[in-house]
């Protein structure tokens, strides 16, 4: 389990080799998922001038077959890189990719392909017609920012439409392009979204979500009862999402959010408050929901050196739904994890005082899914919260870390420790009081959690909207897998993704555990802890088989 894998996951998913960035592409079809991804066919770095589109299919979202790549950068319209874009299903059959092509004079330019047959299960065939690129660089274009095209969608006067990320005359936007064949296209005169003062983000996802249920909808989905999501990437490893209201047949989107919060994309909400870039989503029909994949860099250098062979690994498949509250988002490991659950173990109505520790014996924790719920008998003794750190959870966290001692919290777990507790990760909440009503915290705590030297070892925090008052209890979800660690607080209101790097779990095993450095005990009505079996991931010589 152990020895040689130099951070590999098990579960996550990864090319057997060579550098991989964003999600792209992601859909379902004739009870096939395929995954495509910013590849680099030729090495682990990133393939300056080189990109091709990684593919990989799966029945189940968790095994996967690597199919090889599905665009080289060989046509004068993508010669020097097939860059991010989506995949969409047309109600005539046809199956196209629009993606962004870095042309011979490296210009960035958007491109369709078209699957050869679709009917083929394995869709391993993409053709690039020879008219593009269908969207030449506009004028107006600045710094040569004009890319990651979206999943296109109908409107209801019939027409497709995709979302690009440009720079307009020096202001990051959201552009729109219409088509009524998907080949001639027409940019709308007003962007989606504009961010004066905001340089380029790049990535755009925009779909629509119900407004009362945990199922997904069709891209193209729009009336009563929907409202819509747009999410922005921000360089490096920041994605951003607002939830509102799309007219289709104006193409405006206005959030639902207030002032700051809604107005400006640097306020929007986190898709996760860790190391994650990139966020893509895809309609499911399947399973009737919408699932977000994303790219996960590393953060021990080797991005740069490549000097593992391999670079990159995908968050594990997240459902996501609208919140009750109808502004923040929902995600949760898609339920196909469950087929990967071995041996069990769990604590029942267990108290962890003040000061005290609780080992989770008994399964391999390296990797491992953990759920856990922990009850706050009283919140008399939270903390007052100091205003400053409401925009910067990442500070307060760093300052109380989770060996501070609060009045309600720090309390959570402690993941990938060493024996001797030289290595360890935390992952904890602590409660605020502020005005009349209650903040949690939610932190990820890297500073121990290698003894590495040249590893990125940050404070991830974020901010938890749950009434702690009404719900008495708050719960956690932590996927544990060699190299990442993604937490889901409060049933996944609040994410935190993170790579580490301990040198522990290469000669030993790894621990996990409760802890409560709070005044007072908490109760953990329920703990359970599985280990998780090694899915068949892009393993070279099992291909697919695997399936
Ligand atoms: C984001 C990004 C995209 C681009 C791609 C190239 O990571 O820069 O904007 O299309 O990567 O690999």
């Amino acid at each position: 389990l152990h020895q040689g894998r130099h951070g590999r996951t098990a579960y996550h998913f990864q090319p057997a080799k060579n550098w991989m960035n964003d999600p792209n592409g992601p859909f379902y079809h004739n009870g096939m998922y395929h995954f495509f991804y910013q590849y680099n066919p030729h090495g682990p770095t990133f393939g300056t001038g080189k990109l091709s589109w990684g593919h990989s299919v799966s029945g189940d979202l968790v095994n996967w077959a690597f199919l090889g790549t599905a665009l080289d950068p060989t046509s004068p319209f993508d010669a020097k890189g097939c860059w991010s874009g989506s995949a969409t299903t047309m109600p005539d059959g046809r199956l196209a990719i629009l993606y962004t092509g870095l042309d011979a004079d490296d210009v960035q330019v958007q491109n369709v392909a078209f699957a050869k047959n679709p009917s083929d299960l394995l869709l391993r065939e993409w053709d690039k017609p020879s008219f593009n690129p269908i969207v030449p660089q506009p004028a107006d274009i600045t710094r040569n920012n004009f890319r990651d095209p979206t999943t296109a969608w109908l409107g209801r006067d019939g027409l497709w439409r995709f979302a690009v990320a440009a720079e307009v005359a020096g202001v990051g936007s959201t552009v729109i392009y219409r088509s009524a064949d998907f080949i001639t296209w027409e940019r709308n005169a007003a962007p989606l979204h504009a961010a004066p003062g905001v340089p380029c983000w790049e990535c755009p996802d925009f779909f629509p979500v119900v407004e009362h249920g945990t199922e997904g909808l069709d891209t193209s989905a729009n009336g009563p009862g929907v409202r819509h999501v747009l999410k922005l990437s921000k360089a490096a490893n920041e994605d951003y999402y607002v939830v509102g209201w799309y007219n289709d047949g104006a193409d405006t989107f206005s959030p639902v959010e207030e002032g700051e919060r809604g107005g400006d994309v640097r306020n929007w909400r986190r898709i996760d408050h860790g190391h994650l870039f990139g966020a893509k989503s895809f309609f499911d029909a399947r399973k009737n929901r919408r699932v977000l994949w994303a790219w996960v860099d590393e953060t021990d250098g080797s991005s740069y050196d490549g000097a593992k062979g391999w670079t990159g690994i995908q968050s594990f498949p997240r459902a996501l739904w609208l919140d009750t509250d109808g502004k923040q988002l929902v995600q949760w490991p898609v339920e196909e994890i469950e087929t990967l659950r071995r041996k069990r173990v769990a604590l029942l109505g267990k108290e962890v005082g003040s000061g005290e520790l609780h080992e989770i014996a008994g399964i391999e924790t390296l990797q491992a899914d953990v759920q856990v719920v922990f009850e706050i008998p009283n919140l008399e003794d939270a903390e007052q919260l100091d205003p400053k750190w409401l925009q910067h959870p990442q500070k307060l966290c760093a300052e109380k870390g989770a060996t501070v001692e609060g009045g309600v919290g720090p309390f959570g777990l402690i993941v990938m420790a060493s024996g001797d507790m030289q290595e360890q990760t935390t992952v904890f909440f602590r409660v605020f009081k502020h005005d009349d009503a209650y903040k949690v915290l939610m932190c990820t705590d890297l500073t121990r959690s290698s003894t590495k030297e040249g590893v990125q070892k940050p404070v991830y925090a974020g901010f938890v909207d749950v009434d702690v008052e009404k719900d008495k209890c708050i719960s956690l979800r932590t996927l544990i897998d060699h190299s990442v660690i993604e937490s889901f607080g409060g049933g996944g209101r609040t994410c935190i993704t993170a790579r580490v790097y301990p040198e522990h779990v290469a000669t030993g095993s790894s621990h996990l555990y409760v802890f409560n450095n709070g005044l007072h005990a908490v109760k953990v009505p329920k703990l359970e802890a599985w280990e998780l079996a090694t899915a068949s991931v892009n393993v070279e010589d099992d291909g697919l088989n695997a399936l």
